[in-house]
């Protein structure tokens, strides 16, 4: 017979764990915003950051949950490069719709009369046999219609007694434009008895892309979301456990913090895969010791390797010299510096290194890593590393000769 399916750890993307330990300091920022603002009173938008597989898109779904429970209307949706952040946020009100299937009649007439304010999406077929692109005609009327709509909603929610937030994932993703009558929007009632609350999530260039969107986003409340702390880690992966009367065993629980460093990805993935190890009521350290190098095998492959197989020579050295200066990010000078050389002379390298995605920009003239714990990935690779950057040292060398 098959063993119950009850592992209590989620790897999937976006995934609340059961146990979402170390957002206190976040979580209660919501929660007086979401009071105030149900009381009338206009909280700061709260903006999460963070690298990839950091938590952010779990904290906003909590948060979302508690706003619900508050007794909002929660407009709650993902912006990306490729759709329209309106089609997407056509898609959450429609969402919405569905979901309060108990509200006042009103505030579903609200909702149908916000969806008929953003236009319907349109296919084209691009040049090449790829697949369906969707695009959405802008007219000139199309922001003003919609920042009608959302008062005409928010006006709605008010009079029965609930209250209008918005809830943005990937934020750094969303067109300018449509963020701005989002932004304008919440800046608008934030003068009235009526405000409407704003939160999101994006990488840690969110900052700069909304600074586009309106300067006055600089003074909105940003939690860079990090990794977690031994103890926050240890309690990741012993609650959930424990509500299924299972125990890890200190080694165990000591093997996968340091393993894991607290990366919440990583710490789902590895005591998950403990998990599916261990048989009775204890994870010990040997089921640790028998599944970690797996794990490690798989995430070091999909998340690093893939990357880094790509580097030229010269791309070699310079995460090298990046990875040196530690986690965080660091400004082109003081890498360039590193290197001996200087900002421009390594434009071309660190634009390649954009473009392969292995770093990023996450404000003007910094350089940050794109996935968490590189520098622990280099420093495991160092020696490898080290011998192809030496071909970029040969190859100057070679150029210098006359
Ligand atoms: N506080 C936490 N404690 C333990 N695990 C967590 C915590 N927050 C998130 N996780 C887990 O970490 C993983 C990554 O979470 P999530 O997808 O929310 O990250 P993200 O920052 O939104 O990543 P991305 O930038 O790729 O969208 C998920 O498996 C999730 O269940
Ligand atoms: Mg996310």
């Amino acid at each position: 017979m098959e063993p119950p399916f009850d592992n209590p750890y989620r790897t999937a993307p976006g995934s609340v764990p059961p146990a979402l330990v170390g957002r206190d300091a976040e979580l209660s920022a919501v929660r007086y915003a979401l009071a105030l603002t149900r009381t009338g009173g206009a909280a700061q938008p709260v903006i999460f950051t963070g690298l990839r597989g950091m938590g952010k898109t779990a904290l906003l779904r909590r948060c979302v949950t508690e706003a619900e429970e508050e007794g909002a209307v929660v407009l709650y949706t993902e912006a990306s490069r490729e759709t329209h952040l309106s089609q997407a946020l056509r898609r959450s009100l429609e969402h919405a719709k569905r979901q309060y299937a108990s509200v006042p009649r009103k505030i579903k007439s609200a909702l149908e009369a916000a969806i008929r304010s953003l236009p319907e999406a349109t296919y084209e077929f691009p040049h090449d046999l790829g697949g369906v692109k969707l695009s959405v005609p802008a007219t000139p009327t199309r922001h003003e219609s919609f920042t009608e709509a959302l008062e005409t909603l928010n006006a709605e929610t008010r009079r029965n007694a609930r209250f209008l937030v918005i809830a943005i994932d990937e934020v750094q993703e969303g067109d300018i434009r449509d963020l701005r009558t989002l932004v304008e929007f919440v800046h608008l009632t934030a003068g009235t008895p009526e405000p409407a609350f704003f939160l999101g999530a994006g990488l840690p260039n969110t900052p700069t892309h909304l600074h586009a969107v309106r300067t006055y986003t600089e003074r909105w409340r940003y939690f860079r979301i990090g990794l977690l702390s031994e103890k926050e880690t240890r309690a990741a992966i012993a609650i959930p456990a424990r509500g299924l009367g299972v125990t890890f065993e200190p080694a165990a629980l000591r093997r996968l913090a340091a393993e894991t460093t607290g990366y919440p990805f990583f710490v789902q993935e590895y005591a998950s895969a403990a998990w599916m190890q261990h048989h009775g009521d204890r994870v010990t350290g040997a089921d640790v010791e028998a599944s970690a190098p797996g794990v490690r095998k798989i995430l070091e492959d999909s998340y690093y390797d893939n990357r880094f197989r790509r580097l030229t020579p010269r791309e070699c050295e310079y995460v090298l010299a990046m990875a040196s200066l530690g986690p965080g990010p660091h400004s082109v000078g003081e890498i360039a510096a590193a290197l001996q050389g200087t900002s421009e002379g390594l434009s071309s390298v660190r634009n390649q290194l954009i473009k392969k995605d292995v770093v990023f920009v996450p404000a003007g003239g910094m350089l940050e890593f794109r996935m968490p714990l590189t520098e622990r990935y280099v420093e495991r690779h160092r020696d490898e590393l080290e011998r192809r950057a030496r071909t970029a040292q040969r190859d100057a060398r070679h150029e210098r000769l006359p």
